[in-house]
């Protein structure tokens, strides 16, 4: 079984792409992986934007990464691209932060104009940092999740409702990084 870390790269405390996030790791755990969930703005702002290596939440960011065999990312679509926090974070990871690892990328958005930031903007990124699969990712429109709302303690408790025209398609996604997973254990085993 695989070791997942799940990365919310939105800024906002309510946060669909979170929600999304959620709604996949669920998946992710039913099927006997276990799952550690990083919120990025949960992460000291000063250390993020004076990368600041050496702050301590960093390091122990940045040590989950480094625990992890696999590797969910959720951000929103900004400006056509995925959001700077997100950035600002894989920036202070190592070089090479996702050598050996499968990685699922996830996206919120406005707009089906941007369907194409994922694979444009976030892809070359995470294949830099010599990933060892990205797996197919998946855009859901905005309106495709039901808002969430307000809960306490964190967003990421709130119930998860994917729309029908988007939840076919997603699955397909999760099951194609799942598969991914299985492999990495068989290759692990062999
Ligand atoms: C600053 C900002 C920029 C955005 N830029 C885009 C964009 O370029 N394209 C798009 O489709 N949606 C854009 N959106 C909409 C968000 O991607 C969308 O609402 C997303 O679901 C927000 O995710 P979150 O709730 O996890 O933060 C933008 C939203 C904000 C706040």
């Amino acid at each position: 079984m695989a070791h997942v870390l799940a990365v919310s790269g939105s800024p906002m405390e309510i946060s669909r792409s979170a929600v999304l996030l959620r709604h996949v790791t669920d998946i992710v755990t039913s099927r006997g992986h276990t799952v550690d969930t990083l919120r990025v703005r949960d992460l000291p702002a000063e250390a993020l934007l004076h990368a600041d290596f050496a702050d301590p939440a960093i390091r122990d960011s940045l040590a989950r990464l480094e625990r992890a065999d696999a590797v969910v990312v959720a951000t929103p679509v900004y400006k056509a691209a995925f959001s700077g926090l997100l950035k600002s974070w894989l920036d202070l990871a190592p070089q090479f932060g996702l050598r050996g690892k499968s990685v699922l990328p996830l996206a919120t958005g406005g707009s089906v104009a941007h369907a194409l930031a994922l694979d444009y903007a976030l892809r070359p990124v995470l294949t830099s940092m010599e990933a060892r699969h990205v797996v197919n990712g998946f855009l859901v429109l905005d309106r495709f999740i039901e808002s969430p709302a307000p809960v306490e303690p964190s967003p990421l408790e709130a119930p998860v409702n994917i729309h029908a025209d988007a939840a076919p398609a997603l699955t397909k996604v999760v099951e194609g990084f799942l598969e991914s997973l299985d492999m990495g254990a068989a290759r692990v085993v062999a």
